[in-house]
């Protein structure tokens, strides 16, 4: 396996112009930057999702680069012993978290003690599920609410889907409603929420567009499966309202209903809308590489590596928006600073998009895993071949089968065609699911990005990488993030 942990390596290097390019008035005005820092000084913040791949990563940064105050993160557990040892097994101790470990050395455990608390609770709970206690100092506490906890299931039921993501985030924002001092309240959304528009799509709110909540609760309410499955029932109830508002999945329909209702029902608390593409692994901090869970792309990386994709089911010419985690983190703590201090009457919303600022194509992504596995094989001996773009679905389907059988050995063997027609169906599910992406119309504005990376100073853009337009596409397809899938999703 190749090195990933390249932090040094011209890889990592930035490209904004050094300070001595800058006439001396911008440089006076691009020194003062956002003031990161200096916001995130004492703060206290409420996170959900941090034991998920941004809320971790999130977490990290925090602690890691700011002097923040306290931070509250909300988990899933029975109990506070339950949720103690998650915080210890799932965060503190996980791999990512050694750049700080390192930072604090022997003082590590204390630093994490006096700034950490880990809160038993669960978004689809009254109260968020939390005990009286902690709904009190929170409350009393907070200055600002990262809400990234959902469901990302795209194809889960849509009981689920809609509890989590479309009713979850309006309990969290009513929480914060109750909350004394808070500055903002910051919503992690998804791109794929304006799934339905065309060409290149600003960063404002959603609006609701013909889409009814109330419609959608009295519909779950009225639903019932009977002697069916209940797992089938809600997966092909939602994929009907979904195809039918609009929607490619049942997952981007409950994320656009719950962004949408934040709107509706915040009042003055001012709102953060961060929408990020596929998030992949992290670029250059705190470690090269690292993810975890399998997202849009990572299934269909270890599948081709081991020979299962010879066919892929995507317009090659079409980019797949993907952002490494450690941007979207620092695109939203940086974003956080420069909104936290100001009382904003309509919500600010920030793409975390790559489809403009540095496109990469499936093609592109397809041909860079092709010299990577023919280099370095998934499995030994394995011979592996450029992947055929198919844009028509039977066609794709048909071609997928005999190339699989092929691969196989082909023949007449009962078994083998059993075993082919097995992964050729997983395959085929796999690209139903994720088929939006690959025919993917909207491109996404960064207009607020860019104004951000203006008002940065040098120091802040060294420390909070936010530029899209960094990354070498190739260098990090074969240096980090493939080395990243093996590491962490196949080993
Ligand atoms: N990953 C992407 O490519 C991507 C792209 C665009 C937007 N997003 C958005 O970014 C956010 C973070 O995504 P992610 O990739 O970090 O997701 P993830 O890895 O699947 O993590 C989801 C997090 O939400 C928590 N969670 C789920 N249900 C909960 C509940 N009922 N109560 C409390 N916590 C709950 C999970 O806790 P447990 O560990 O207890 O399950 C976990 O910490 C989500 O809002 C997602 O929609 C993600």
């Amino acid at each position: 396996m190749k090195n990933i942990d390249n932090r040094n390596s011209r890889f990592s290097r930035r490209c904004h112009p050094p300070p001595s390019e800058l006439v001396a008035s911008d440089r006076e005005e691009v020194d003062a930057g956002i003031g990161i820092l200096e916001f995130f000084a004492g703060k206290n913040i409420f996170v959900t999702g941090a034991t998920g791949l941004l809320g971790k990563v999130i977490v990290e940064k925090i602690l890691r680069s700011t002097s923040v105050g306290k931070m509250y993160l909300l988990i899933k557990a029975k109990d506070k012993e339950a949720a103690f040892n998650r915080l210890n097994c799932e965060i503190i101790n996980s791999e990512l978290f050694t750049r700080l470990k390192e930072k604090y050395g022997k003082s590590f455990e204390a630093f994490v003690k006096a700034k950490v608390i880990a809160v038993v609770g669960d978004i689809c709970q009254p109260n968020l599920g939390m005990d009286f206690e902690s709904i009190e100092s929170i409350r009393k506490d907070v200055n600002i609410i990262i809400h990234s906890a959902a469901c990302t299931t795209f194809n889960e039921r849509y009981d689920v889907l809609f509890e989590s993501n479309a009713i979850a985030p309006q309990r969290v924002m009513r929480f914060a409603k109750t909350c004394d001092k808070l500055d903002l309240f910051t919503h992690i959304s998804t791109a794929y929420v304006t799934e339905r528009e065309e060409g290149v799509v600003l960063e404002k709110p959603l609006n609701m567009g013909g889409l009814d909540v109330a419609d959608e609760i009295s519909l779950l309410l009225k639903s019932s499966p009977n002697n069916i499955d209940a797992t089938k029932f809600y997966k092909k109830l939602g994929q009907q309202r979904a195809s039918l508002l609009g929607y490619s999945t049942t997952y981007q329909l409950c994320k656009a209903m719950g962004e949408m209702c934040l709107n509706e029902i915040r009042g003055d608390v001012s709102l953060l809308i961060i929408r990020p593409a596929c998030i992949e692994s992290c670029h250059s901090e705190p470690l090269p590489g690292w993810i975890q869970g399998m997202r849009m792309l990572d299934p269909a990386v270890i599948s081709y590596g081991k020979g299962l994709m010879p066919v892929s089911y995507a317009n090659p010419k079409v980019p797949l928006d993907i952002v490494p985690v450690d941007l979207v983190v620092n695109l939203t703590i940086a974003a956080i600073a420069k909104h936290g201090n100001r009382h904003t009457t309509q919500p600010i919303v920030y793409y975390s998009t790559s489809s403009l600022d540095n496109p990469i194509t499936f093609f592109d992504i397809f041909e860079y895993l092709y010299d990577y596995f023919k280099e370095t094989p998934l499995i030994e001996n394995l011979s592996i071949s450029k992947t055929k773009f198919i844009e028509d679905f039977d066609e794709f389907s048909k071609c997928l089968r005999e190339e699989i059988l092929r691969c196989n050995g082909g023949g007449e063997d009962r078994k083998i065609i059993r075993r082919c027609n097995a992964i050729a169906q997983y395959v085929e599910q796999l690209c139903k699911i994720y088929e939006f992406a690959g025919f993917l119309k909207p491109r996404y504005h960064t207009g607020n990005t860019h104004k951000l990376i203006q008002e940065m100073s040098r120091e802040e853009k060294l420390n909070f990488e936010v530029d899209v337009k960094i990354i070498n596409w190739k260098m990090y397809f074969h240096e980090i993030y493939i080395p990243g899938v093996i590491k962490y999703l196949i080993q």
